[in-house]
């Protein structure tokens, strides 16, 4: 059985420390042979910085995925060009840096991991993600044996629909963004594990990872506010995809909530700025 575990949106840089502190222990624990981690957010609203994207890659993550965020964070834009382990959305035109999908091994496999991002309620706005996953399947055909993709999206209808679509097409499909986990993992008709979404790495209480504070005063005066990270004990809500390799189908899903341990130094020495 080859098992992957999907983390969703990570919503500061204290919390993607924490989470690169325990991700190889968390590997162990859980028997897991790939970790994708949501990292749109890592930077607290924008992607992260390219040493806390490097640390959460040390420290155990094997592809970070993105969202709408993800290029909003200038600094990472070189290290998007240089390291195909940190995607951004493959609908973005064909000149924004970076990439939209990739293919890593794992455990004797050839694994694509794709990124896309959806379009309702969404900005910016983007082609499809259904063609852009329809290019990359095409375009990678015979090139790999599991593939797992990102859906950064907003709107459960949206996500569903490219579930439908990609149902048996693909080996996993979850979804991220709303930071919430649903409730619906499982395994669709024609073998692909499914999630709508993965939830949240960060701390508990505040508003999606921020501070009540911060995001109340925007509610209850409509003025814009400057956000805040949450604070409090962090954590990490993922999901595990066990998957029958002979068969390159998913046949369970788990959904599991990481405890993680107070922040440590970086695994990486910061880039000097
Ligand atoms: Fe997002």
């Amino acid at each position: 059985m080859f098992r992957f575990m999907a983390i969703g949106d990570v919503t500061s840089p204290t919390a993607a420390r924490a989470l690169a502190a325990t991700l190889w222990q968390v590997r162990r624990e859980y028997s897991l042979d790939f970790v994708t981690v949501n990292a749109e957010n890592a930077g607290f609203i924008i992607g992260p910085p390219a040493d806390v994207a490097l640390a959460l890659l040390d420290g155990g993550a094997d592809v970070l995925t993105g969202g709408n965020h993800i290029l909003q964070n200038m600094s990472l834009q070189a290290t998007l060009e240089n390291d195909s382990r940190i995607l951004r959305p493959a609908n973005y035109p064909d000149a924004a840096p970076g990439f939209g999908y990739t293919v890593v091994p794992a455990k004797g496999l050839r694994v694509l991991v794709g990124n896309l991002l959806g379009r309702v309620h969404m900005d910016p706005p983007l082609d499809s993600p259904f063609d852009a996953a329809e290019r990359i399947l095409a375009r990678e055909a015979g090139k790999y044996d599991l593939a797992f993709f990102d859906f950064h999206a907003e709107a459960t209808g949206e996500k569903t629909a490219l579930a439908a679509f990609l149902d048996g097409r693909v080996t996993v499909l979850f979804g991220t963004h709303t930071h919430v986990p649903t409730a619906d993992d499982g395994v669709l008709p024609k073998g692909t594990g499914y999630v709508s979404d993965l939830g949240m790495c960060g701390a508990r209480g505040g508003v999606l990872g921020m501070s009540e504070e911060s995001v109340l005063s925007r509610y209850t005066t409509g003025l814009p506010t400057r956000f805040a990270p949450a604070t409090g004990a962090l954590y990490a809500d993922a999901v595990i995809f066990s998957i029958d390799e002979s068969k390159r189908r998913t046949v369970k899903t788990e959904r599991v909530t990481l405890s993680l341990p107070a922040p440590t130094e970086p695994t990486r020495k910061p880039a000097r700025r």
